[in-house]
């Protein structure tokens, strides 16, 4: 199975084609149809049980577009960005890192060095000299021009800024994680890899936070999971979690925890281990938030495909919204409690001195660590507040400290491909993807051996039956049974049933397993009983 053909066949059975082809189509986007949705969803149920029901993160959903001051912030806006070249004379645009061997890993006064005299891929002309691109979506929020807004790169940034608000729904305590699945935008420069390079994809992403005194520790059972990890200085090991971690090789429990739950994840869903690697990044390949990253790759006809990655962010995003806005990103560290002199606001004198806009004086510091001379906005209108507004109070008080997160990313496009492409099987009279039945799109196909003699009825009854007790099942009347079973494999539909005229008879049916091919007459309630998950 190569590229091509799982872009074919996707095409051809409805799981995703490249979006507004009626228009010429716009590179970077793509529709899924009825398979390709099932399918994701499929992968979202198991990813939202291992992580929200089991793991217990707190999900959330958050908004798509942001405030330019969140991304200024958070350091998109000033830093993430590609390298970039034009042709000068065809005028193609291209990411300077694809033009060179192993550019994603080079600096960019290496790449700059390296593709000087490269000509352009197209026509062989004079490329430009190299250039940053950043790769937001901007948009104006609001009539007229707005004020400047921006679809999210990461759905990380929605759960940085919901910390105080979880963790007050988490009472106070850490560790804890959050958890977002939604859509992700990026202006990639000249995507042409179909599923794999998207300007809009689905990101499935936890944000763990924890005390950096007291990060969570590798438990037994994720210990004991296997896992092939290649170094940033390039060496392969095949060892369980708990050896990479004790020898040192992954050097936060926490970035253990997760590659193990990630390995445990693809595994899950269908991803053979063998082709499953975890994959350090060199210092020039970090993103700017983190301090360690692992890409969990799946091996596929174009390579080795980054499905995952695994961060530590330190608490690099925490202290920038901390810093950057009204808000405290801060928690208390426990056995640190002692008198402190702190300051607070003088009520009576705000009061006195700015009537109605003390209240909004009070909601705006009511979060902060009060200092002399701060400055706090009112109606547009900044306002410096001196000790003639506070007083020094004697309180019991904690050391403050910005929690570390360990972040685990999945792109949902990109798994989805790489499943398809790893799970796809061909002998010498058929074709099927074999995928396990969680992740495969339907349960059960339901097919009358013919359309008469009441068969189709009895097949629609029996549908009707798997429905109501949660099967996915799906009808097919049309062509020979062997037309459909060769149908229902090319999807992967797990199970298929036939119904003959037997079933008339004695209510059994002819029950198929997609994989081994094996067929048995079981009653109608067993068959239901079996396919159900
Ligand atoms: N949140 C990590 C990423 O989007 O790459």
């Amino acid at each position: 199975m190569d590229f091509q053909k799982v872009i074919a066949v996707a095409t051809r059975r409805g799981i995703f084609q490249p979006a507004f082809e009626a228009y010429g189509g716009l590179a970077g986007f793509m529709d899924y149809g009825p398979v390709g949705v099932r399918m994701r969803r499929r992968i979202l149920e198991v990813w939202r049980k291992h992580y929200v029901i089991d793991a217990g993160c707190l999900e959330l959903d958050g908004a798509l577009i942001g405030p330019e001051s969140l991304f200024q912030a958070s350091g998109h806006l000033g830093e993430f960005d590609d390298a970039l070249v034009d042709c000068k004379s065809c005028g193609k645009q291209f990411r300077a890192d694809h033009l060179v061997k192993s550019g994603e890993e080079m600096s960019r006064e290496e790449l700059s060095n390296a593709i000087t005299g490269t000509a352009c891929p197209g026509c062989g002309e004079e490329l430009s000299e190299m250039s940053s691109f950043n790769l937001m979506f901007s948009t104006g929020v609001g009539a007229g021009n707005g004020s400047p807004g921006y679809l999210r790169p990461e759905t990380a940034q929605s759960i940085f800024l919901a910390f105080p608000w979880l963790l007050r729904q988490n009472r106070g305590k850490l560790p804890m994680a959050g958890a977002q699945i939604g859509r992700s935008f990026r202006n990639e420069i000249s995507p042409r890899q179909g599923p794999l390079r998207m300007r809009e994809f689905t990101q499935m992403e936890v944000e763990h936070f924890f005390l950096p005194s007291d990060e969570p520790k590798l438990s037994d059972e994720l210990r004991n999971i296997t896992i092939n990890l290649l170094t940033a200085n390039g060496n392969e090991t095949n060892s369980t979690v708990g050896e990479a971690f004790d020898s040192g090789i992954i050097g936060s429990s926490l970035v253990a925890c997760h590659l193990a739950r990630a390995q445990h994840f693809l595994v899950t869903i269908g991803v053979p281990s063998g082709k499953l690697r975890f994959r350090q990044h060199g210092s020039n390949e970090m993103a700017h938030y983190s301090s360690d990253c692992w890409d969990g790759e799946i091996n596929t006809s174009l390579g080795w495909i980054e499905t995952i990655g695994v961060a530590h962010r330190g608490d690099y995003d925490l202290s920038a919204h901390g810093k950057a806005s009204s808000k405290e990103f801060r928690v208390a560290i426990p056995g640190t409690e002692k008198e402190m002199e702190t300051w607070v606001p003088d009520i009576g004198k705000l009061g006195k001195k700015f009537k109605g806009d003390a209240k909004i004086i009070l909601e705006a510091i009511k979060d902060l660590e009060l200092k002399p001379n701060i400055s706090v906005d009112v109606n547009g209108k900044s306002i410096d507040l001196t000790t003639e507004y506070m007083s020094l109070k004697t309180e019991r008080r904690s050391e403050m400290v910005y929690p570390n997160v360990v972040e685990p990313s999945f792109g949902l496009d990109r798994i989805l491909y790489c499943l398809l492409e790893s799970s796809w099987k061909v002998d010498s009279d058929r074709e099927w993807i074999s995928l396990p039945q969680s992740t495969s799109p339907y349960d059960l196909l339901v097919a009358p051996l013919m359309t008469k003699d009441g068969l189709d009825e009895k097949a629609h009854e029996i549908l009707k039956a798997a429905v109501n007790v949660g099967v996915d099942a799906y009808y097919d009347e049309a062509g020979s049974i062997g037309r459909r079973y060769a149908r229902a494999d090319e999807i992967g539909i797990f199970f298929s049933m036939t119904i003959d005229h037997q079933t008339l008879e004695d209510g059994t049916v002819t029950l198929r397993e997609r994989d081994s091919k094996n067929q048995s007459r079981v009653s109608i309630e067993g068959a239901i009983n079996k396919v159900r998950r």
